[in-house]
């Protein structure tokens, strides 16, 4: 049962949405066949894959996060888009899955993308090896993960605004903070992963795109 009051918002995915979807566009829904699975890591509110599986209807989109109250969030903006969209159904959007990306095995089989959006600057370091880790054995050659958020460049911030948003992440939970995408792009080398596109996005965010090596 979904209740409308489990629907979260999130101001920033309803104003980075559209962007992300550009990048999505031209670097991971154009590889794919139709039918294709993409398997989205940290969902929260849900409001992204709801719209991602609206926007881009010839592929399956998996909503996946380890938090039962984003569980929830997700599945009544699924229900809500499913009422809004009639007997012709959102049959491409899948029921929502728990899933942490530091817990091996994950509970998906097939994922021909994946996408992850804010999730490894408000996680600990962990949380990205176990999605490098995840993308490198489920994705095939070439296949695509992308990699959404704010990113430290050559070990610095880009801006003020994102020193003052580390630190204050790395004030509630040490752990936690702003990854350097030499870094990233490291951690996923480590599991077959090859950084192939760094885009610099609205509000000092950045699109990375890391490709399966064959
Ligand atoms: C800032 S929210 C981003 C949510 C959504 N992607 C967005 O952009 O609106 C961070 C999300 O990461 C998820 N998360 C934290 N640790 C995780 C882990 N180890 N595995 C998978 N997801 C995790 C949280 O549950 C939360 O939903």
């Amino acid at each position: 049962m979904n209740d409308r009051h489990d629907r979260r918002t999130s101001p920033a995915a309803a104003r980075n949405r559209g962007f992300i979807e550009q990048v999505l566009a031209a670097e991971v829904v154009n590889l794919l066949a139709p039918g294709g699975h993409v398997l989205e890591i940290a969902s929260g509110s849900g409001e992204h894959v709801v719209g991602f599986a609206a926007a881009f209807p010839e592929l399956v989109w998996q909503p996946t996060d380890p938090d039962e109250e984003s569980l929830r969030s997700i599945r009544a903006w699924a229900a809500l888009a499913e009422d809004a969209a009639g007997s012709s159904g959102r049959a491409n959007l899948r029921a929502a899955l728990r899933l942490d990306v530091r817990e091996w095995p994950w509970p998906v089989l097939r994922a021909d993308a994946i996408v992850c959006i804010n999730m490894i600057h408000i996680a600990p370091w962990e949380a990205c090896l176990g999605l490098m880790r995840g993308a490198g054995e489920l994705l095939r050659p070439g296949a695509p993960l992308y990699l959404y958020g704010p990113m430290k460049v050559d070990g610095r911030c880009t801006t003020e605004s994102n020193e003052a948003f580390d630190a204050s992440l790395r004030a509630r939970d040490p752990s936690w903070g702003i990854r350097d995408i030499e870094d990233v792009a490291a951690a996923g080398r480590a599991r077959g992963l090859e950084l192939s596109r760094v885009l610099a996005m609205p509000a000092n965010n950045f699109s990375l795109v890391l490709r399966r090596s064959g």
